[in-house]
């Protein structure tokens, strides 16, 4: 299949919107992602690749891909070619830092990027996008910067170590480096003003560093911006992340063909839905439809009880009947990403859905579930001091 690049992918009326700057399904099952597959002209996670990593690997494929959370890719089979030959590779991944405290639905992408980091023992960035806030919101630079730091607390909280993981924040690490700033630039020369209108959809009222920035998130993906842990060789990259943010790295692939750089490879995951229903994804501009990473047991309680959608019936009479509705259940939805355990899984599916379990004990599978994973998350993050922050940030070499 050929692949989209430089141009603008056509959107219809009935298209589920998403971009890195919006995301909403059109129907209550959620985004149709086998139809976003197609738009966007990546590859389908499916059985065979899934079996040949297990091969290449010697591990159980986690279950974000055993259960297509992470659904599609890039070239991953070029990566499992390389650790097939004992040759290197690196992973990037990414956050915009925000105000708000993180919910579990940002932990996905940081999740299985520590285990896909794990499996392959590589090194990994991670970069802090600071500089795309004080773009596209209305926040200053100082500020900004200061969300970069928290935030990146949060994500060491993940498990991340300073022996393989390198944190920037743009608006600190780009002036100190360049290297990352030359390649930029190498980038910002290969686009055209249409080109990135085709592909970010900016228009004339846009502000130019927005124009510029999607070069910012792209130079990670060539090895060379980091010349302290990668010195001048030309090291191939795997980025794990959003959907969202396919159309930067579109870009980034098709920038490294004419830069003479590896084309970066991609895996690609869903949205962790918001509490009220699988047409959006978990937002932290809406407490209600978010569970935090500093949330209470009491609060992850209540708000699961009160707020998550259910596909259950109206009675119990009713529901014993007809039975629930795993594909819209947000309960549900929660337990493929939080329980790892894939006959409880199935056996909570058939039981949802023959209506011998209501609801109400849905929920509180999915309560006993989430609550020790934030808790454990939590007891991490209380390690995470800024002598640590510090560590992370340092620029070094980094063994590879
Ligand atoms: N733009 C992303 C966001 O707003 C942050 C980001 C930067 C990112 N580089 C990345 C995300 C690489 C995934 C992979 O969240």
């Amino acid at each position: 299949m050929v692949e989209q690049q430089m141009e603008n992918l056509s959107v219809n009326d009935d298209d589920d919107v998403v971009d890195p700057w919006n995301v909403t399904g059109k129907s209550e099952t959620g985004i149709d992602y086998d139809k976003l597959i197609k738009r966007f002209g990546s590859q389908k996670i499916d059985e065979s690749l899934i079996q040949r990593f297990e091969t290449v690997t010697g591990k159980r494929a986690h279950h974000f891909l055993r259960r297509g959370i992470f659904f599609s890719h890039r070239d991953f089979h070029n990566i499992l070619s390389l650790y097939e030959k004992g040759e290197k590779f690196y992973l990037y991944t990414g956050r915009g830092p925000s105000s708000e405290s993180m919910h579990i639905g940002h932990m996905i992408p940081f999740v299985f990027t520590k285990w896909l980091q794990d499996v392959f023992n590589v090194p990994l960035v991670i970069q802090l996008t600071d500089d795309e806030k004080v773009l596209w919101r209305d926040i200053k630079v100082e500020d900004a910067r200061q969300m970069a730091f928290n935030n990146a607390k949060d994500i060491i909280a993940v498990g991340f170590d300073p022996k393989n993981t390198f944190i920037f924040n743009d608006l600190d690490f780009i002036g100190k480096c360049p290297e990352f700033y030359q390649n930029m630039i190498r980038i910002q020369k290969c686009v055209t003003f249409n080109q990135a209108k085709g592909i970010f959809g900016f228009g004339d009222s846009d502000v130019i560093g927005k124009v510029s920035f999607p070069a910012v998130e792209a130079a990670p993906s060539f090895s060379t911006s980091f010349p302290f842990i990668f010195g001048k060789k030309a090291v191939p990259c795997l980025v794990p992340c959003a959907i969202d943010q396919d159309p930067y790295f579109r870009m980034s692939r098709d920038v490294a063909a004419r830069l003479k750089f590896p084309k970066p490879s991609l895996l690609h995951s869903t949205f962790l839905p918001a509490l009220q229903g699988a047409q959006h994804k978990m937002s932290a501009s809406d407490p209600n439809a978010s569970i935090f990473l500093n949330d209470t047991v009491k609060q992850i309680k209540n708000k699961i009880n009160k707020y998550a959608f259910s596909g259950g019936q109206a009675t119990v009479e009713e529901h014993r009947e007809k039975g629930g509705n795993t594909s819209v259940d947000i309960s549900y939805k929660y337990l493929t990403f939080f329980l790892e355990d894939d006959d409880r899984l199935n056996e909570i599916k058939k039981q949802y859905e023959s209506g011998e379990l209501l609801t109400g004990e849905l929920k509180k599978i999915a309560i006993e579930t989430i609550t020790p994973f934030v808790q454990a998350y939590q007891a991490r993050r209380a390690a995470v001091t800024d002598d640590v922050l510090k560590q992370f940030f340092e620029i070094r070499p980094i063994e590879f």
